[in-house]
């Protein structure tokens, strides 16, 4: 895992942004791994004002999102597919068609969670899966314990991570109980993954990461096993390091 010390939150995001631009302009059908939280909305933001100035072309690229709480249809404000059209989609030429989230309120979750898997196969993989991290080291949904093995799959969230994510809901009870997430088998399968670590609230889980060895109950730590794994961090997250 290489990883990149930065001064704050903003070269956190500029310096991701630039991996994926630069991917995009090598690759123009890139398939880019996206990612939700708060983290890195500051890299949709810089992809943005980029494309506004460059015209940098996604009209060929597709993106796959790593998940989507069960029970919100994609058009529910609080849905990580309406999060992706307000950060990022409604702002740059990526077809609508080519931008993949998991269907939350699909019949059968389980059944969502293979075709998933076998849509990001039809795309020959992700050739860049940029992600954040749970205060418990989660990735993607991936709680602690999840199977290194395990494939885009329905999890049950706990009442951390149901906590930490009530800020976007009007009340505790509205937080979804469940989410369908890429696996961590299926994040390992990307050619390439950035991990962005920002501010003291991570601070402690990312010396965890750092410092420990490979263990399913901090999964962040499997991304050592990965040959090509950047971690970008700003110095209020690395300073316990
Ligand atoms: C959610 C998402 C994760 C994200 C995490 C951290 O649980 N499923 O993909 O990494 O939150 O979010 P934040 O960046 O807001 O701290």
């Amino acid at each position: 895992m290489k990883v990149i010390a930065v001064r704050d939150y903003k070269e956190m995001s500029q310096t991701a942004a630039k991996t994926i631009i630069r991917l995009v302009k090598e690759k123009p059908d890139a398939v880019l791994g996206l990612a939700t939280g708060g983290t890195v909305i500051g890299v949709y933001d810089e992809l943005i004002s980029d494309y506004a100035r460059n015209e940098t072309d996604y009209g060929h690229a597709h993106s796959v999102n790593l998940d989507e709480y069960v029970g919100l249809s994609s058009d529910h404000p609080q849905s990580y597919h309406s999060y992706m059209n307000e950060h990022l989609f409604q702002h740059i030429n990526l077809p609508p068609e080519h931008c993949h989230v998991p269907q939350g309120d699909a019949e059968d979750p389980a059944q969502e969670a293979k075709q998933y898997d076998q849509l990001i196969a039809e795309l020959d993989g992700v050739d860049l899966q940029l992600l954040g991290i749970g205060r418990n080291g989660h990735i993607g949904f991936n709680e602690p314990g999840t199977s290194f093995s395990s494939h885009t799959h329905l999890v049950e969230l706990t009442a951390s991570t149901r906590e930490a994510n009530a800020r976007y809901f009007t009340s505790m009870n509205e937080v979804p109980t469940h989410a369908i997430t890429m696996g961590i088998a299926s994040i390992l399968k990307s050619k390439r993954i950035v991990l962005l670590v920002s501010g003291e609230a991570k601070a402690a889980i990312l010396a965890e990461v750092l410092q420990s060895d490979v263990t399913t109950s901090i999964p962040a730590t499997v991304l050592k096993m990965h040959p090509d794994v950047t971690v970008i961090a700003d110095q209020d997250a690395l300073q316990v390091v």
